[in-house]
């Protein structure tokens, strides 16, 4: 049995030890953004995010979306939780899921949010999740298909910009 951590806590979960996760694995970290979309700050919107990541170390870290009341300064639950991973010096993951209230629909990434996954690779997992617990998986590249990230910042460039510049 694996051990993983939640949110600081260790626990045993099956099924999370390789790159692949198991059916087991993938219920529970989408009960997790499940459990997550409880602490949703959304009292504009009334539209409920959470949002679980696992760590390649198999740590399972949370975010929901905090809304403000300027509006435009809301995040995302998946940021949250991505922001809350490298502030704890995570950088590497496996997967995120994400839950919301909508019944009929996977809960889709905004743009903003898949361009912050994909700062951190392009190979790993997303589960667009619906209540019930189905799911849509689909990698960050899938989600975000000729993006721009940190490698294209060092290719070759036409001018050298100086310094002072
Ligand atoms: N929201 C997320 O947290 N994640 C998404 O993937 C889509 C949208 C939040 C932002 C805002 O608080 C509310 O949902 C409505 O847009």
């Amino acid at each position: 049995m694996e051990q993983v951590k939640i949110n600081g806590e260790l626990v045993h979960v099956k099924g999370y030890g390789s790159r692949h996760l198991s059916q087991d694995a993938v219920k529970e970290l989408i009960q997790q953004s499940q459990e997550a979309k409880k602490q949703a700050y959304c009292p504009y919107s009334k539209f409920r995010v959470g949002a679980a990541l696992l760590t390649l170390d198999n740590c399972v870290i949370t975010g929901c979306n905090v809304e403000n009341a300027c509006y435009n300064l809301g995040v995302c639950a998946e940021r949250n939780a991505i922001s809350k991973a490298v502030s704890e010096g995570y950088r590497s993951f496996k997967a995120i899921a994400i839950a919301s209230d909508l019944n009929d629909q996977f809960i889709s990434p905004c743009g903003g949010c898949r361009q912050f996954m994909r700062e951190f690779g392009l190979n790993w997992n997303v589960y667009l999740s619906k209540p019930d617990g189905s799911h849509l998986k689909m990698t960050v590249n899938e989600l975000l298909p000729v993006s721009f990230g940190p490698e294209d910042l060092s290719m070759d460039k036409v001018f050298d910009i100086p310094n002072e510049y």
